[in-house]
């Protein structure tokens, strides 16, 4: 039975990376590990609660490793947010400020036909700034989201606060 337990253990803390002050949720023990990467991906379809889905968007990087496997498992399409300047065709793109920085994310403008059930996916939700980001891009192509997935989430930097009324979904989640 997949347990969310299980993946918070694996989970390595790195401290002061990658700036001094922030501790870092090093997710690849579980991309390394077959069966509790295996979990992680059923636990994320878990959250799709049954809807059909048509498409599941990953953001770029960390992201796409589990929305394209969460993608493949639930028979959907996958669809990449990608940071400023990765994407060849026309794009809608927002910036938006990071937990260390600021930057752009961007979608082809076909990537998602209007009242397409969506699962949104990512790592990590941490101030918010990038999912609210895509959730305006997706919200521009008449998205029809079904839940906001991540595997980790950050409680404390309320990230959540800035995702409207989605439901938001986390796996793992931090207090402080
Ligand atoms: C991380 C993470 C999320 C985002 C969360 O990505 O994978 O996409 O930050 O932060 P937020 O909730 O404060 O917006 P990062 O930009 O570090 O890129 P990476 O996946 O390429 O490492």
């Amino acid at each position: 039975m997949p347990s969310a337990e299980n993946l918070r253990s694996a989970i390595r803390d790195v401290a002061d990376f990658p700036k001094p002050g922030i501790v870092f949720k090093d997710i690849t023990p579980i991309l390394a590990n077959g069966p509790l990467f295996q979990d992680s991906i059923s636990l994320l379809c878990d959250t799709a609660g049954g809807t059909k889905i048509d498409k599941v968007v990953g953001i770029d990087a960390r992201g796409f490793i589990f929305a394209a496997a969460v993608a493949d498992r639930l028979g959907a399409g996958f669809v990449p947010v990608r940071k400023k300047g990765k994407l060849p065709w026309n794009t809608r793109g927002l910036s938006y400020t990071l937990e260390y920085g600021e930057n752009v994310v961007e979608i082809h403008e076909d990537a998602v036909k209007p009242g397409e059930k969506v699962l949104l996916v990512d790592d990590l939700l941490a101030t918010g700034g990038t999912a609210a980001a895509s959730l305006q891009l997706l919200g521009d192509l008449e998205a029809d989201i079904v839940a906001v997935s991540f595997l980790i989430e950050l409680g404390f930097l309320k990230g959540r606060e800035k995702l409207g009324s989605h439901r938001i979904e986390s796996l793992i989640h931090y207090a402080d």
